[in-house]
């Protein structure tokens, strides 16, 4: 679901469209950067965000110019590399979709759109608009994972799940690892991130064998990661492209608690207690 744009915006019928690009130039990691304005004109409403970041990067490199970095992929909401902030809000004005699903007509004709990377101690900027968001890779490979054989698909009724477990599952699976919600938390958290992975194995049964090993190791890596704490702003869950609910981090609360339990008064082999 998506917000349609507001009647002030750019009405899609006219023929063309201009405004001015703010956007934040980096030449490599670690270096300063600054704000470039460049105008963009002639521009046709019903292009996307991303369409129109082209127009700009071709009239740069006819005039000798070096181009705008930026990320994208899929540019169909998929993939989750096309993460910029626009205007002060990750993905930009609408709700429920990622930069390369908004389009001109979002934006009045001569407005000035300021373009940034996400902006988190987690994710530095590479280059331009492009940030490293690898992070969130190492999250997900230190338990986003099951190690049952997944084979073929199995004969569905010899696996019963729950109509609402599976519904639940299908809902924390739409997270494309954008990091709109880590960018747009005051403390850079990546909890819905962590909800989203841990959760959507963990209501299912192929995800109980490494259930509490699963969100023991992705919340450490989260902190190591230098990601912040949650303290239930929820901008995390109104800047997601899939708009995925912060109940989610209750779950994962109550997971990474029982987890640290059974963890803490484990039996070992010895007959002490301690993290198994
Ligand atoms: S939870 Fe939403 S905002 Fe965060 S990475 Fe996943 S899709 Fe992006
Ligand atoms: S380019 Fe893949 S989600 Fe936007």
């Amino acid at each position: 679901m998506s917000t349609e744009p507001s009647s002030s915006a750019a009405d899609s019928s006219r023929a063309t469209l201009a405004v001015t690009l703010r956007v934040w130039r980096q030449p490599a990691r670690g270096q300063p950067g600054r704000f470039v304005d460049y105008p963009a004109r002639g521009l046709n409403p019903n292009m996307s965000f991303l369409e129109m970041l082209d127009v700009v990067n071709d009239e740069l490199t006819l005039k000798g110019e070096e181009p705008i970095a930026f990320a994208h992929d899929c540019r169909e909401g998929i993939c989750g590399t096309c993460s910029l902030q626009i205007n002060g809000k990750p993905h930009g004005p609408r709700t429920g979709v990622a930069t390369c699903q908004t389009y001109m007509r979002s934006f009045r004709d001569g407005e000035t759109i300021v373009v940034e990377p996400f902006r988190a101690r987690a994710f530095p900027v590479i280059k331009d608009l492009v940030t490293d968001r690898s992070a969130f890779d190492r999250i997900q490979q230190a338990g986003g994972f099951i190690t049952a054989r997944t084979g073929s698909a199995p004969e569905a009724n010899s696996l019963p799940v729950p109509k609402d477990d599976a519904d639940l599952a299908m809902d924390a699976a739409q997270c494309i690892g954008c990091g709109a919600c880590v960018a747009a938390c005051k403390n850079a958290s990546a909890m819905l991130f962590v909800a989203a992975k841990v959760s959507h194995l963990g209501l299912l049964p192929q995800g109980q064998a490494e259930r509490e090993r699963r969100v023991l190791a992705m919340m450490r890596t989260a902190d190591e990661e230098g990601f912040g704490g949650c303290t239930n702003q929820f901008e995390c869950s109104a800047a997601c492209p899939k708009l995925i609910s912060q109940d989610f981090i209750a779950r994962l609360n109550r997971d990474f608690i029982k987890a640290s339990f059974h963890s803490a008064f484990r039996p070992k082999p010895n007959g002490g207690v301690g993290s198994g």
